[in-house]
């Protein structure tokens, strides 16, 4: 599938066996040498495999480059030392970084690779559903400070992406929900069948979907990310939830993963929308049943609402005071760019 952008288009493959990765870099634009950047658990299963397909079959000289699993490796300091790592491999603008594993991996490893040498070429192979069906799409780039999530970072488009849907078989189950979570919202801002989809099936069921689901929310990001490259209007959509949503994440580290706080930012974020008139209640309701059946966390009571606010106000989308959300219409449309003060928020 391809993503089409003005300068810098390229390829989503979906469905391809890691074993064979190496083929697809064996071309001399990928340069001579390629850092492996993944972390120690999807090391374990996958890490040797690619290795081996980049040097036998890609011909490529490899630095395999671990990480501690988890967002808390997203940070400036695993910025800096696998720059020195690129430094000490002597890497070129022409060689690659290939980042192996979920969002954490990407974004960090695309944010090194758009920033050494000015930019170096980048291949991303995600090996989460989340990383599938959301991060490794439209060149998002960055790490978190202590602040926030993703206050740094860059836009920058990788070579192409690949994605070997069998890597899903040995991701842990609350991985797996953390995935659909990134898929409810996409259904939920743009894909009622997607929804539909979702409701009809079980947890069960859906894991034997995978390509189908994959390719789905790939070009539901692609369209959304075709038309708004760098995120001035169109592309706020795929915020829906996150405003909540990452402040909940960052408030109570490490407890929930990010797919599980999307889900309660997207409750929270309907539930206001529901207060002000701009969907129905039976939008939340909804939300919330899907939610339930997939186990995710759907009850914004759990978190202190006044500790999350205090945090919201170093999003990204803020502007002069005021938070910036999206919110739902009803299942499959949202709204954009609707301001909401915080104390209004804590009345409602
Ligand atoms: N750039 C974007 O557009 C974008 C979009 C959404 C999310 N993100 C970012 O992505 C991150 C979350 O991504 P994530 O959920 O993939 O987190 P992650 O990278 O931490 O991976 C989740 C866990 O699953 C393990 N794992 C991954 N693949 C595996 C496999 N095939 N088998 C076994 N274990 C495996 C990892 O080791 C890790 O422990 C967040 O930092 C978020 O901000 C970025
Ligand atoms: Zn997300």
């Amino acid at each position: 599938m391809k993503v089409n952008l003005k300068n810098n288009g390229y390829f989503v493959c979906v469905g391809y066996p890691l074993e064979e990765i190496g083929r697809k870099l064996s071309d001399k634009k990928f340069g001579k040498k390629v850092l492996v950047l993944t972390d120690k658990n999807v090391s374990t299963f996958y890490g040797k495999k690619v290795v081996q397909s980049l040097k036998k079959l890609g011909k490529k000289e490899v630095v395999l480059f671990e990480i501690n699993p988890g967002e808390e490796s997203k940070t400036f300091e695993n910025t800096y030392k696998i720059i020195c790592e690129c430094f000490d491999f002597k890497m070129e603008r022409i060689d690659t970084v290939l980042t192996l594993g979920g969002g954490v991996v990407s974004d960090l490893g695309g944010f090194v690779a758009s920033i050494y040498l000015r930019g170096i070429n980048f291949v991303a192979c995600p090996t989460s559903l989340l990383a599938q069906v959301d991060a490794s799409v439209g060149g998002k780039t960055g790490v978190d400070l202590p602040w926030g999530k993703n206050l740094v970072g860059s836009f920058y488009q990788p070579a192409f992406v690949y994605i070997d849907i069998k890597t899903l078989d040995t991701l842990p189950e609350r991985e797996i929900k953390q995935g659909i979570a990134e898929v409810i919202k996409h259904g939920m801002i743009k894909s009622k069948n997607l929804i539909d989809f979702l409701e009809k099936f079980d947890f069960e069921k859906v894991k034997k979907k995978y390509r189908y689901i994959v390719e789905e929310n790939v070009k539901i990001k692609g369209e959304v990310v075709e038309k708004d490259e760098k995120e001035k209007g169109l592309r706020e959509i795929l915020n829906f939830g996150h405003t909540f949503g990452h402040a909940v994440e960052i408030t109570y580290l490490p407890k929930y993963t990010h797919g599980e706080a999307v889900a309660l930012g997207m409750v929270g974020e309907t539930f206001l929308s529901w207060k002000l008139g701009i969907c129905k209640k039976e939008t939340l309701d909804r939300l919330i049943k899907i939610l339930k059946k997939y186990n995710l966390p759907y009850n914004v009571k759990e978190v202190k609402i006044r500790k999350v606010l205090s945090l919201m106000k170093y999003d990204k989308k803020v502007r002069q005071g005021k938070l910036r959300f999206v919110f739902p219409e009803r299942i499959g449309k949202v709204k954009r760019g609707i301001e909401v003060t915080p104390g209004s928020i804590l009345k409602k």
